[in-house]
């Protein structure tokens, strides 16, 4: 069993120090490693003044839902002082996630890596790597982050961007802090590296570019995939690539750069992160060889990314699409304004799914639903939008959001198919958007509004790649199978954390209430009260 001690640390970054919350005083926290089949045991212990949970993202959570950690969905938060032990099976995943805190903006500074290897004597599908290492890209504030999201929520007004993008924990020479170095991947010529990228961003879908090495792409968030090469990686907050580095350069040292693709819409965060691979490190001055960075709204590399990906889809790792759908949804997704009287300018950003605006219950839904304690959430969540328009072109004068803390039922076991269209509203935004609780298998994807009628032709039945977390391209849609064989109440929801703040989430409720597998086993004993 692991103990998480949830401890401030004074952290230094960009030449300003702050108390930070982080797992064990460790930035980026403690990297989880186990194998396919592991049952995992974390204490964790809160030892700060704010609530927290942890959420162990892209972990299937069968049957332990109540492990899932988000705050109010799955678990009451452990408050200061309290500890709650999080328990759950690794079952037939192996790869890169990583786990965070899901409460409030906590996750800012608290978020580590998880690998999973295999199962004992069993090989990758790939070449063994000589060597592995985990790469955790996140975003810094030199200001405390809980002040920056309050402050946001009481003026109606976006959140102030990020002042680094951070690679390893390390801003790097972004401002004259002299004393603060780089990240650098130091390599020994003619290997073979297993680079485990993971983007714990929070309000940045990321690119991802090595100068003078390509990278051959063999898994996204824990599922192996049809390898292909590319120097250019396309990461949305919450989703993880590992890929395959060869080091055939014998020296020298490049460029390893980070950048944002189309931030929010007010403000454009154009800050780059950077680091190095470097050979030979004994040799103290080495010019880095550069490369171009993808401009803020590369829009075309991220679709080149998102089309190149694969399931491996083999004997040994098939491909289980649903072939047959029993709930067909469809959901709008996007940012607006509501009046406010007490905002700034009289109104306030939102985000909605199909004109709900989700509102955070004190209750945890898990708990309401397993207790059948009536009044926190209702079942009525839209399957489609309430008013459909022209999602992509100018939308009607009026569509204010409505707040609700809704669900959608699924019967356990069906099949779902959802189409996830971006609508412009206020402006076109890419989402990358998250389902708890399971992996969905993303069969299409286009600009413009989804067409019920040519589109679905164009889906790839054979060998979609499986995921948790797939960007929604601006101004376009993107459409997901998955089966509903996980009993629990699973969080949907924009990993951009700003728009998740807004609104931007949902949540799916499965459960028969019939026989051991397809209902939820009653709560540890030790679960926190709200
Ligand atoms: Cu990685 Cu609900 O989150």
């Amino acid at each position: 069993m692991c103990r998480w001690e949830v401890v401030l640390k004074n952290t230094t970054r960009l030449c300003a120090t702050k108390p930070i919350v982080t797992v064990n005083g460790k930035f980026p926290g403690p990297t989880l490693y186990a194998r396919e089949g592991d049952n995992v045991l974390v204490r964790v212990t809160n030892h700060v003044q704010y609530n927290v949970t942890i959420h162990w993202h892209g972990v299937r959570q069968l049957r332990t839902g109540w492990s899932d950690g988000p705050a109010y969905i799955t678990q009451c938060p452990i408050q200061p002082s309290q500890n709650f032990l999080y328990n759950f099976t690794l079952t037939g995943q192996r790869g890169t996630l990583l786990w965070h805190a899901h409460i409030s903006w906590l996750r800012t500074t608290m978020y580590g890596a998880i690998v999973i290897l295999p199962k004992k004597g069993v090989p990758y599908p790939f070449p063994k790597p000589d060597k592995e290492k985990v790469i955790i890209l996140g975003e810094w504030w030199k200001a405390d982050t809980e002040a920056v999201v309050n402050q946001a929520m009481q003026t109606g007004l976006p959140p102030n961007i990020s002042d680094a993008h951070t690679i390893n924990g390390h801003a790097g020479p972004v401002s004259n802090c002299s004393s603060e170095a780089a990240y650098t991947l130091h390599v020994e010529d003619g290997k073979t590296y297993l680079l485990r990228i993971i983007n714990a961003a929070v309000n940045d879908e990321l690119f991802f570019k090595t100068a003078g090495h390509e990278m051959t792409v063999v898994d996204v968030d824990a599922s192996y995939t049809k390898p292909f090469k590319t120097d250019t990686l396309f990461l949305g907050p919450g989703q993880t690539t590992t890929a395959l580095l060869k080091t055939d350069k014998g020296t020298g040292k490049y460029l390893i750069a980070i950048s944002p693709f189309m931030d929010t819409i007010v403000a454009v965060d154009n800050l780059t992160g950077i680091g190095f691979i470097r050979y030979n490190h004994t040799i103290a001055f080495t010019p880095a060889t550069l490369t171009t960075i993808p401009p803020v709204n590369a829009t075309s590399v991220t679709s080149v990314f998102s089309e190149s990906l694969r399931s491996l889809n083999s004997k040994k790792y098939p491909c289980n699409v649903p072939l047959t759908v029993d709930h067909s949804l469809f959901f709008t997704i996007g940012v607006g304004i509501n009046p406010c009287a007490t905002c700034f300018n009289g109104s306030r950003a939102v985000a909605a799914i199909n004109n709900v605006t989700f509102v955070m219950p004190t209750t945890a839904l898990l708990q309401a639903h397993y207790y059948g304690i009536n009044g926190v959430f209702t079942d009525d969540f839209p399957g489609k939008p309430m008013i459909p328009f022209n999602y992509t072109g100018t939308p009607p004068a009026n569509l204010q959001t409505m707040n609700g803390t809704r669900v959608y039922r699924l019967a356990y076991n069906s099949t779902v198919q959802l189409v996830i269209q971006g609508n412009s509203i206020l402006a076109p935004e890419s989402h990358p958007t998250h389902l708890h609780g399971f992996n969905f298998f993303v069969v299409g994807r286009g600009v413009g509004n989804f067409d019920p009628v040519k589109d679905p032709s164009t889906f790839n039945l054979v060998d979609p790649v499986e995921r948790n977390t797939v960007s929604v391209p601006t101004a376009g849609w993107t459409a997901i199978r998955f089966r509903a064989d996980n009993p629990g109440v699973w969080f949907f929801h924009c990993h951009l954390e700003v728009h998740t703040t807004w609104g931007l989430k949902m949540a799916f409720l499965v459960d028969n209430g019939k026989g051991p597998n397809e209902s939820l086993p009653p709560p540890p004993s030790d679960l926190p009260k709200c």
